[in-house]
């Protein structure tokens, strides 16, 4: 069976979930939803349906936005209702996304860009590193200023909306070809990372729009399959639907959304897949009960690009904004028009949706847009280069007009290239170092091998996998283009001129790998083997294997044959099983993910010492691929319109939470990284800090929700401390991480270990510091399905603080709740 789109767009049929169904326009009157049908757990299967939850909350300002949102109400009352239609569908234009003008009343539209890592529609801006290096930090510094520095870009281009940052995907599977655009797998260190860099991009007067939300794990399926015979379009199967649990929603993927609303993120945008079988862009479960009841939000739901599948089903479901416009996903295609724009007229003409809900979808929009000051005369034009650059929307496309004023190419890039030299340094991840392989130490030969050492070959805007060049980001809305880039062989071949060192480079990986390299190079074997691999991921494909690309495990056997010091240096997406890691010649191995423009600065500075490694994995690196769940679904070899189901039955355990649950052995823990000088930590203080913990409850106090949601769960219950000290001989910073084993009487299938504070301390050689974790109320809960609430389960907790999830230094104990007054 197919589903004319024909019958989709009247909005005769709606989502294939439930929540939605059919329902003939005009025949209920306001605030009567009894058309929403009953659920049929026969086809959709124990979780696979999404509860109706109407209607949409209107936002009120609460948490600081009082002032912005009676300007924003002050605004929308002298709309009319064409105007009200524009203000929240998208249109083409000079951006990725646009909201017109409205020249009367002094309002300039909207520019919203991509992306996570860069302004990429864009001259003259910086690449910063990506989200997975961000996070291989674990500095909240660095995450708030790497914030601030992409929002002063995209302010300084004209850009109203920064499309970024990344928690969904949060990293299910190894195998997501967008993970590297997020964090972590760990919803914890994601929650810190989103929280910092919206502070950074928010302080900078710009909008952030934490993505996708919510259950974009793959992309594999994301958007439905589509036929197409002259004008009339089929649905051939609908998108995949990411059915889970609702502890493991928020426990897991919500999670770090919270940490986003709680930052005061000006937008959401929801994603392509399904959701329990709903559209996440028309889930009125997720947008109007998680997002803008449970959590508060007070922002704005943006959809994907091509992401919204109803009209009047989106609006009610909770969507705020149609984004681009156009309807897609097949291609967006702009002269199809909009499920809203024009149809919002008409659906409010004739009383199928309440002017009231399109009001509040503007005020939504507009009280983030007054409250960071976006009204200024001093507000930047959009910089007239992005129309030019736009080959999204190229101006061919346009349908309306666009005032492209101020100077063109404006070069915004500032200092910013030293922020991101620093930042790619401190975000090297050294995973081993044996017989001090690493600092290199003026050796006086050097040989390199491998086709990511090198310059770039095919340009600064790489959105491909080619062969010859260095990899600095993976590929799709969330690369960015490039306007110079330091690779590993300029910044190698710099540092050893000042030693007199000889440099040798061979960069064909299928020679290398083919070659008894004693025939490469000249005689005597080279002081040491820098070996450099890469792994590309890009936007709507998932990794096929979790190796490293271009034959690389056999460049690293052919060379480590004959190097007694090979140190191999890779630039990936992500995970990669290392086969060769315990090859007894490979002495060193750094993860360098994705850098940015610095990209070999950052890495000599490293490799030289001249920077301590201080960065630690995102995640963990297992034994084998096969070790990981929670693979993609990918070969669905039914044709059902609805067929395309993944099941998250794995729950709570991804990543080492999985590892950790079923005693399996990794090659590199989650919170690995090495340092060349050495730490140790000194027991563990706590301190109660909501007077004695007689006064800790189960329960939270029931404080009226705010940005973020209960506000007692944002509380601090507990203090603990613990003396860090340098034992080495060279200044260096430590990553202290804290993990929570909860009590027995926590409900079945709590991970053993979770992560629930960390703290980075920088030290001189033999000084102590004390590291400090504030535990929060959310932070000692699990998610209770019964209760629909945070609980802290009655007695005892273990806690755990060492420097990685599996090397694990101190232990203490303690019981916030002594008997359950539930
Ligand atoms: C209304 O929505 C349909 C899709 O349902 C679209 O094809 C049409 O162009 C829209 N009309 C207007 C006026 O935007
Ligand atoms: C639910 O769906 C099944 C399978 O299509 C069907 O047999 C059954 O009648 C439906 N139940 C209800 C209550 O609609
Ligand atoms: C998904 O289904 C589960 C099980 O029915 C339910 O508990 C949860 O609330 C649903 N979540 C959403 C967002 O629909
Ligand atoms: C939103 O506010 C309008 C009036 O401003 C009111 O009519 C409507 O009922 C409110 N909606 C909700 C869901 O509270
Ligand atoms: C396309 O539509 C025409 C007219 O309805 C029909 O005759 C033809 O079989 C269709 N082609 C395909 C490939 O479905
Ligand atoms: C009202 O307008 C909406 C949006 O165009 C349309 O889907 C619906 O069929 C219309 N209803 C009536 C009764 O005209
Ligand atoms: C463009 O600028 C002109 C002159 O300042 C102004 O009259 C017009 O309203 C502007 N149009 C838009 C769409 O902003
Ligand atoms: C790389 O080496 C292989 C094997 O020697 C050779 O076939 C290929 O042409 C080389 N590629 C380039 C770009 O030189
Ligand atoms: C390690 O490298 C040396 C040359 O430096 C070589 O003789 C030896 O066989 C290599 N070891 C292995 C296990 O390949
Ligand atoms: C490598 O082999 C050379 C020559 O046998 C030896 O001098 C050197 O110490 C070895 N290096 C390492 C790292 O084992
Ligand atoms: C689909 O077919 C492939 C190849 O026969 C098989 O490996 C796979 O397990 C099948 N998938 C499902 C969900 O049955
Ligand atoms: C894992 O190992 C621990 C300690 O050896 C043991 O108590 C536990 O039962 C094991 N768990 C599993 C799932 O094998």
């Amino acid at each position: 069976m197919t589903k004319s789109l024909a019958l989709l767009l009247s909005g005769l049929l709606l989502a294939p979930a439930v929540e939605a169904q059919a329902y003939g326009a005009g025949e209920r009157s306001e605030g009567d939803f009894s058309w929403v049908q009953p659920l049929n757990t026969t086809i959709l299967g124990p979780y696979g349906h999404s509860p109706a939850v109407y209607p949409s909350p209107n936002a009120t300002g609460t948490g600081g936005w009082e002032e912005a949102v009676a300007k924003a109400r002050n605004f929308v009352s002298q709309l009319t209702l064409e105007e009200k239609a524009d203000m929240v569908t998208g249109t083409p234009g000079p951006c990725v996304g646009n909201i017109v003008a409205v020249p009367r009343l002094g309002f300039k539209g909207l520019c919203l860009h991509d992306g996570p890592l860069a302004i990429r529609v864009a001259d003259y801006a910086s690449v910063f590193q990506a989200g997975v290096s961000a996070a291989a930090t674990w500095d909240r510094d660095i995450l708030y200023q790497r914030g601030l520095a992409m929002g002063e870009e995209f302010r300084a281009k004209g850009a109203h909306v920064a499309l970024s940052p990344v928690a969904g995907p949060l990293g299910r599977s190894a195998y997501s070809g967008r993970n590297w655009e997020g964090f972590s797998p760990d919803p914890y260190l994601t929650g810190v990372a989103m929280e910092r860099t919206i502070e950074g991009i928010q302080d900078a007067g710009v909008q952030a729009t934490p993505k996708h939300f919510i259950g974009n794990e793959q992309e594999t399926m994301r958007n439905p399959t589509w036929s197409r015979n002259g004008t009339v379009t089929d649905v051939i199967q609908e998108a995949l639907s990411s059915n889970m649990d609702d502890r493991t929603m928020h426990e897991l993927y919500l999670w770090p959304f919270a940490n986003a609303i709680h930052a005061k993120a000006a937008s959401i945008m929801c994603s392509y897949q399904r959701l329990n079988g709903s559209y996440a862009c028309e889930n009125s479960k997720a947008l109007n009960g998680l997002l803008k009841t449970e959590l508060g939000f007070q922002g704005y739901v943006m959809s994907d690009w091509g992401a919204t599948h109803s009209g009047v089903a989106s609006i009610e479901g909770g969507l705020d904004m149609d984004m681009p416009g156009g309807i897609g996903p097949y291609g967006v295609n702009w002269k199809a028009g909009s499920f809203f724009g024009g149809n919002i007229t008409m659906a409010v003409n004739n009383g199928t949706v309440s002017v009231d809900r399109i009001d509040d979808m503007i005020i939504r929009q507009m009280t983030p847009y007054y409250w960071l000051g976006q009204d200024a005369e001093d507000f930047p034009t959009v910089d007239p280069s992005s129309a030019d650059l736009n080959t999204f929307s190229p101006r061919s496309t346009w349908l309306r007009d666009f005032n492209l004023t101020g100077p063109s190419s404006r070069d915004v890039r500032g200092n910013h290239g030293g922020l991101i030299r620093r930042h790619g340094a401190e975000a090297t991840v050294l995973l081993k170092n044996e017989n001090s392989a690493l600092p290199l130490k003026a050796p006086k030969s050097i040989a390199v091998f491998g086709n990511d050492a090198g310059d770039l070959t095919e340009g600064f805007y790489n959105q491909a996998d080619y062969e010859y060049g260095t990899l600095i980001a993976g590929g799709g809305s969330g690369t960015g283009r490039a306007t110079y880039v330091v690779s590993p062989l300029t910044a190698i071949n710099a540092r050893a001129q000042q030693d007199g060192s000889l440099v040798q480079q061979w960069l064909n990986n299928t020679l290398i790998a083919s070659s008894d390299i004693r025939d490469l190079w000249i005689p005597a074997v080279p002081d040491v083997c820098l070996v450099f691999l890469k792994t590309w991921a890009e936007e709507a494909a998932d990794r096929k294997h979790l190796s490293v690309d271009w034959n690389g495990d056999d460049v690293v056997e052919s060379v480590a044959a004959h190097c007694n010091n090979t140190v191999v240096v890779t630039h990936s997406s992500g995970i990669n099983t290392l086969p060769w890691a315990d090859h007894p010649n490979v002495t060193a191995i750094v993860a360098a993910h994705y850098p940015g423009q610095e990209s070999g600065h950052s890495l000599v500075d490293v490799l030289y010492g001249d920077v301590n490694p201080s960065g630690k994995l995102p995640y963990t690196i297992a034994l084998e691929g096969s070790d990981y769940n929670a693979p993609p679904t990918t070969a669905i070899n039914t044709t059902g319109v609805y067929d395309w189901q993944s099941w998250f039955d794995e729950k709570l355990e991804i990543d080492y939470r999985y590892f950790d649950a079923h005693n399996i052995s990794v090659r590199y823990p989650f919170g690995h990284g090495l340092s060349y000088t050495s730490f140790e930590l000194g027991p563990i203080t706590a301190e109660c800090v909501v007077g004695g913990s007689a006064s800790v409850t189960s329960l939270p106090e029931q404080l009226p929700v705010q940005p973020g949601g209960n506000p007692a769960l944002w509380q601090t219950l507990y203090t603990l401390s613990t003396p860090l000290t340098n034992t080495g001989d060279v200044p260096g910073a430590a990553v202290a991480q804290l993990y929570v084993t909860f009590p027995n009487s926590t409900p079945e299938g709590t991970p053993p270990r979770q992560l629930r504070g960390f703290e980075k301390l920088l030290l001189a050689p033999g000084e102590t510091g004390t590291v400090s974790f504030d535990l929060m109320r959310r932070d000692l809960s699990y998610w209770d399905v019964n209760y629909q609430e945070w609980v802290i389960p009655e007695g005892e907790f273990t806690i755990s603080v060492g420097f990685s999830s599996r090397d694990l230094k101190q232990v203490a104990v303690m019981t916030p709740v002594t008997s359950s007054e539930m």
